[in-house]
């Protein structure tokens, strides 16, 4: 800093040539009628600036005006009781001083130059976007040049609002605030400002501001999401996953992550002021089977909180039981008698199947049950009971199946008696069963005339029911036949003999009755009455001839 232009016979240092001019003068000489001012007075010039200093005086004769300082300076002009000088590249603050002689003695005066810089930066201190409510968030705002200090003011703001004001101070200058951080900050903007206040030197409130930061506050309880899953879950069905979260803010703004192992669920989330609420459909398939872990993730300002629970899913199909030999197109299952059918019962994997009669297996495998069928094996039900363990659950499922079993028709000597010895024209029931699956179609023919004889209804015998008769039961798995003897006894001679007995009866009732009449006819005329009650006797008698009848069937 080599000064321009020095005064000549003055010192070669400004700053030495300048307390010079000071220790020159005398604090009682300096007192003289005439001053030497100083145009402009409190110099204010942006970093970098010119300006003219003019110095004047009311001397009439004054002599060698000159002006000191440190910056670079022209002369422009002077005339009678003045000089003006241009200062230029004015970039630090510093002194001016007029000086000059009148009449024989030194005239000074001085005036200091403030130069002015608006700040290079203003910046906040980065912070993390998002903050959670109940904690200290400090600002910070660094300030890095402007000029003059002494009237640059640093703020830090809410919106509008002044949450601090400070000078700046250091290079670059840290202005700090703490703000316990609230929920009604989410979406706060902060920012910070600073103020060159000038206008004491008639140029203005100069504010520069940094770029604002936007502030989420947010809330994450310690509570862990609740997570609703099964323990177990039947591969082929479906589950509603569900985790919940309350506490939460803002809760339209976390994130929820649903997970069954490596598989991302894409769960259907909604929130309802504080709560949170993750659904997903969770279908069990064979590739999932075990035991899967279930997360549940919820994340929030960059913090999670998350929820753990095992879901296992296993397969139970069956039991499923098959029989060999069956017939096709029934219904129920169905062979034949004499058969040798196969009996198996099969479960999943892992599941442990129980065959009625079977030998055990071990889980896994199929049991199976060799059946020589007969007949009593019809309508016999079979068992085969699974049983799975899965993590120390033990789940049972059984089966049954009902066997029926064809075989021909047979006739048992103990149901069907073979002789009959019945009267004629009785009423009697021929008792004869056939066994057989189906339902055999029994027919007794006569031996000679082939006519049939009703079986197991009751019906009147006559004497043409005597005879031979051969009784056979049909069905689609054979014949079998019997032979049958029928033996009517004709009734010859009973019927005559009370015939006959009745005869008498009839002739002797006659006989007394016309006795009486004529008897009473020759006595008394009131005897009608006696008669009539007679009549009835005809009639009574006639009873005991149709019970008679009756009897002997
Ligand atoms: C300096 O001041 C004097 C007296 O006030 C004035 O006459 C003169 O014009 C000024 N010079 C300049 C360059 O302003
Ligand atoms: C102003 O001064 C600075 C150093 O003080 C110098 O680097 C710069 O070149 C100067 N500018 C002019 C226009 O003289
Ligand atoms: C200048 O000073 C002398 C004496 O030192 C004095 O006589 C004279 O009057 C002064 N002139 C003015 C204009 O003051
Ligand atoms: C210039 O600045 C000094 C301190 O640096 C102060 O004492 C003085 O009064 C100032 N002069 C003017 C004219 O403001
Ligand atoms: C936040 O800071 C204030 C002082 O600025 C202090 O009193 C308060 O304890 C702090 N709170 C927390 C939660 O750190
Ligand atoms: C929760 O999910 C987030 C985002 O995917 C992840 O960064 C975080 O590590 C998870 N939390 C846990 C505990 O796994
Ligand atoms: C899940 O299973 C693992 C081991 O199989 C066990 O360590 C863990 O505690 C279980 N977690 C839960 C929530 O039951
Ligand atoms: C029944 O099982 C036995 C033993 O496994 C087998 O040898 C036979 O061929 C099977 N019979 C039928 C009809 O499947
Ligand atoms: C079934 O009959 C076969 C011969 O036909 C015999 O070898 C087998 O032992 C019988 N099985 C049973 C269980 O009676
Ligand atoms: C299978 O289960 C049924 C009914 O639960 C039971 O009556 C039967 O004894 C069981 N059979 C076997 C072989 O366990
Ligand atoms: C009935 O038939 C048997 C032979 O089957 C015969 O001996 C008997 O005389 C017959 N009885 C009558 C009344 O015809
Ligand atoms: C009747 O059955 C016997 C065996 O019980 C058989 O020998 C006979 O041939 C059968 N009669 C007819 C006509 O089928």
């Amino acid at each position: 800093m080599v000064p321009l232009g020095p005064l000549p016979g003055a010192c070669w240092t400004p700053l030495i040539s300048l307390l010079l001019v000071y220790c020159l003068l005398p604090p009682g000489s300096q007192g003289q009628k005439f001053l030497l001012e100083v145009e402009p007075k409190d110099l204010v010039v942006p970093a970098g600036g010119s300006l003219l200093v003019n110095c004047s005086t009311q001397c009439p004769n004054p002599e060698l005006i000159s002006l000191e300082t440190f910056l670079p300076k022209k002369p422009v002009g002077n005339g009678p009781g003045w000089a003006a000088f241009w200062l230029s590249n004015v970039t630090v603050d510093s002194k001016v001083l007029c000086s000059g002689f009148c009449n024989g003695s030194q005239m000074a005066s001085s005036s200091n130059i403030t130069v002015y810089r608006f700040p290079k930066h203003v910046e906040l201190a980065s912070m993390s976007p998002w903050k959670p409510v109940g904690k200290n968030l400090t600002l910070r705002c660094l300030v890095t040049g402007g000029a003059p200090r002494t009237h640059l003011s640093v703020l830090l703001l809410r919106g509008e609002e002044v949450l601090s004001r400070q000078l700046a101070v250091g290079e670059p200058a840290e202005v700090t605030a703490t703000v316990l951080v609230s929920r009604n900050d989410h979406g706060a903007n902060f920012s910070c400002r600073t103020e060159l206040d000038l206008r004491p030197q008639g140029l203005g409130l100069f504010q520069n501001n940094s770029a604002p930061s936007h502030l989420r506050t947010f809330v994450l309880p310690v509570m862990p999401p609740r997570l609703i899953v099964p323990r177990f879950l039947e591969v082929g069905t479906s589950w509603l996953v569900d985790c919940t979260l309350d506490g939460l803010f803002p809760a339209s703004e976390a994130q929820v992550q649903l997970a069954l192992g490596d598989q991302v669920l894409n769960p259907e989330v909604s929130s309802q002021g504080d709560t949170l609420k993750a659904t997903a459909t969770v279908t069990a398939n064979t590739e999932l089977e075990g035991t899967r872990k279930i997360v549940c993730n919820v994340t929030l300002g960059g913090e999670s909180q998350e929820t753990q629970e095992n879901l296992t899913i296993y397969s139970f199909w069956g039991p499923i039981m098959n029989l060999s030999e069956t017939i096709r197109n029934l219904s129920e299952p169905t062979v034949l008698e004499g058969t040798t059918v196969n009996v198996t019962c099969a479960a999943g994997a892992r599941v442990q199947v129980m065959l009625d009669g079977a030998p055990a297996v071990t889980p896994g495998q199929l049991a199976l049950l060799q059946l020589n069928v007969t007949q009593k094996d019809d309508k016999r039900s079979i068992f085969c009971n699974a049983t799975l363990e899965v993590d120390g659950m033990v789940l049972h499922r059984n089966r049954s199946v009902q066997l029926r079993v064809l075989y021909g028709p047979k006739i048992d000597p103990a149901k069907c008696p073979q002789h009959f010895t019945w009267k004629d024209r009785t009423t009697q029931v021929l008792q004869c069963q056939a066994s057989g699956n189906p339902v055999p179609q029994l027919q007794c023919l006569h031996k000679v005339s082939k006519v049939p004889v009703p079986v197991g209804v009751p019906f009147r015998v006559t004497l043409k029911h005597n005879g031979t008769y051969y009784c056979w039961a049909v069905n689609s798995q054979g014949t079998y036949n019997i032979t049958v003897v029928i033996n009517v006894q004709a009734r010859n001679r009973n019927p005559l003999t009370i015939t006959i007995i009745m005869a008498v009866f009839v002739t002797l009732g006659f006989l007394i009755v016309t006795a009486a009449l004529v008897y009473v006819f020759r006595g008394r005329s009131d005897i009608y009455r006696v008669n009539r009650g007679n009549n009835f006797l005809p009639l009574k008698s006639k009873q005991p001839d149709e019970a008679l009848g009756q009897q002997p069937s």
